[in-house]
């Protein structure tokens, strides 16, 4: 394993990337992290990431100052070269002419990290400060017109460090550079696949549980369904999973998650039925944020009630449900500001159900936090999940209640989830359901005239949406050929009584959002 130790940059989730691309296990830390902690691993390298800090601040992130007494290869990157070298002696200051953007190195030495690097290429920089002055131990390995020291080695010890980014592709040789130090440098042997992954990780939470039972909000989509798989894997009787059906739901969702969880996986799954208090919270409430609220506090009393009542099951009243699992990805962690270095900025303000362990008063057990969506996927394709379950594109946790606009009653939440089956047909049908990130109807509170037969109509109105998206920050409406669009419109109005109209929602986000509410 290659620990990397997270001092804030804003490419340390790259870095990990490019480790585990290359088929090394890479897990990220936080800079206070121990030599007895790191030990624990048995780290074959390290890596130091850049960050926003000065190594001169006052409260600059710093590595556990006997990090060589480890005596494993360690490679530094911007902020990470500069405190490494820092403990090793040299001098850190503000560069007089800093160097954001594309430079050009020159490469002095061409073995180690730049064996097969050509003597001149260009790199990724983005620093104010840089190593000054360099004790007679250190070599430096390539240089920049205003970066002296743009890659120095250590001549007794394993350091190198690069004041530039190698994990960006604006770095063409950046690859080669990394590759050099995980297979040179370190021997890593790059055979490490996810199936490693998860046997690992079976063995951990394993361990981590003892005696004690964990349960889990399975919630359908991807993530949690990974984590149930995993855990079912793991910790088998164990576990147990609440699908919470709250009557917000697509249609046959309940079903696919019963038939993939006790067919494939035989765990104790409740599926509570809670459709008519969530529907009564909701009536005659029409603003979007006061649904959301009042769908995550009633999720947060059911699950309390089901876990009560699973504890007193319990054979063994001593046995205690001591942990929550829940399906954090390593993005959402960077996203809520609780980044392992605490100074990514909070972005994502919306959760499905906000504060639910606080309020609960479980430990958390958390098996995806380290890891990226298409990681996700091939893990839950390692487990055994259906392709259809792996493949999923997200859905909210406050479900059709917000793709019924205004007031949310049943006879509005069958015609969305009709509505929505037919457009999820006919996407996946045609090819379109990989290539679009999220798909999906919205019940508009409006009424059109038509005509249908002889007759004048006045019904309601679908809006299509569907996006093309990397991280749902951003988003691009997808261009559904229009035959497809077609025969989605047809469609819904000829089999969803009370629709007369389909409109294709053309909006890319910014300006507006993905959910329409
Ligand atoms: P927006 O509408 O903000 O959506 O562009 C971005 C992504 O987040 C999902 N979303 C939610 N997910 N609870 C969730 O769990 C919510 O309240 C919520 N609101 C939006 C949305 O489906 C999209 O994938």
């Amino acid at each position: 394993v290659i620990p990397i130790l997270d001092f804030g940059s804003q490419y340390v989730q790259l870095i990990a990337r490019r480790v585990r691309d290359a088929g090394v296990y890479s897990m990220l830390l936080g800079p206070q992290v121990t030599v007895e902690q790191l030990k624990k691993l048995n780290p074959t390298g390290i890596i130091l990431s850049g960050g926003p800090s000065s190594v001169y601040d006052e409260n600059a992130p710093k590595p556990d100052p006997r990090l060589f007494e480890l005596c494993v290869p360690v490679l530094g990157i911007c902020y990470g070269m500069q405190v490494g070298c820092e403990l090793l002696g040299a001098e850190v200051k503000n560069a007089a002419s800093r160097e954001y953007g594309r430079a050009e190195l020159r490469v002095n030495e061409k073995s180690d990290l730049f064996k097969g690097v050509p003597d001149h290429t260009s790199v990724w920089m983005s620093h104010g400060d840089q190593v000054n002055t360099l004790p007679d131990e250190f070599v430096a390995t390539a240089t920049t017109p205003t970066c002296p020291f743009a890659a120095v080695r250590h001549k007794d010890k394993p350091f190198y460090g690069v004041q530039f980014h190698p994990e960006v592709t604006h770095t063409p040789h950046g690859g080669d550079i990394l590759s050099n130090f995980l297979f040179s440098a370190c021997g890593c042997r790059g055979d490490w696949t996810m199936a490693d992954f998860m046997e690992s990780e079976s063995k951990r939470i394993k361990e981590l549980v003892g005696d004690d039972h964990v349960i889990l909000g399975l919630s359908g989509g991807v993530d949690s369904s990974v984590v149930a798989a995993m855990l079912a894997k793991s910790i088998g009787k164990q576990l147990t999973c609440i699908f919470v059906d709250n009557g917000l739901l697509r249609k046959g969702e309940r079903d696919l998650v019963e038939q993939t969880f006790r067919g494939h996986f035989d765990l104790d799954l409740r599926v509570i039925d809670a459709e008519k208090q969530f529907l009564d919270d909701l009536a005659g409430i029409e603003d979007p944020q006061e649904k959301r609220t009042r769908i995550g506090h009633r999720f947060i009393d059911v699950f309390k009630d089901t876990a009560a009542q699973i504890k007193a099951e319990f054979e063994d009243q001593n046995t205690q449900i001591k942990y929550l699992a829940q399906g954090t990805l390593y993005p959402d962690v960077i996203e809520s500001g609780h980044g392992y270095a605490g100074t990514a900025a909070n972005i994502k303000l919306h959760h499905n159900v906000g504060g639910l362990p606080e309020q609960l008063g479980f430990d958390l057990i958390e098996p995806l936090r380290s890891l990226f969506k298409d990681e996700v996927r091939a893990l839950g394709t390692v487990l055994g999940l259906p392709e259809n379950m792996v493949w999923r594109h997200p859905f909210p946790g406050p479900g059709l209640a917000v793709r019924v606009l205004g007031e949310v009653t049943k006879p509005q939440l069958d015609l969305v989830r009709e509505a929505d089956e037919i457009l999820l047909e006919e996407i996946v049908s045609n090819g379109l359901y990989r290539k679009t990130a999220q798909v999906f109807a919205v019940l508009l509170p409006v009424k059109a005239v038509g005509v249908m037969g002889d007759g004048r109509t006045h019904e309601q109105v679908v809006a299509i949406r569907a996006v093309e998206s990397q991280d749902f920050m951003t988003a691009d409406w997808a261009r559904i050929p229009f035959d497809v669009l077609a025969t989605i419109s047809n469609r819904i109005i000829n089999e969803v009584r009370g629709v007369n109209r389909v409109c294709y929602d053309i909006s890319s986000k910014p300006p507006a959002t993905i959910e329409w509410e």
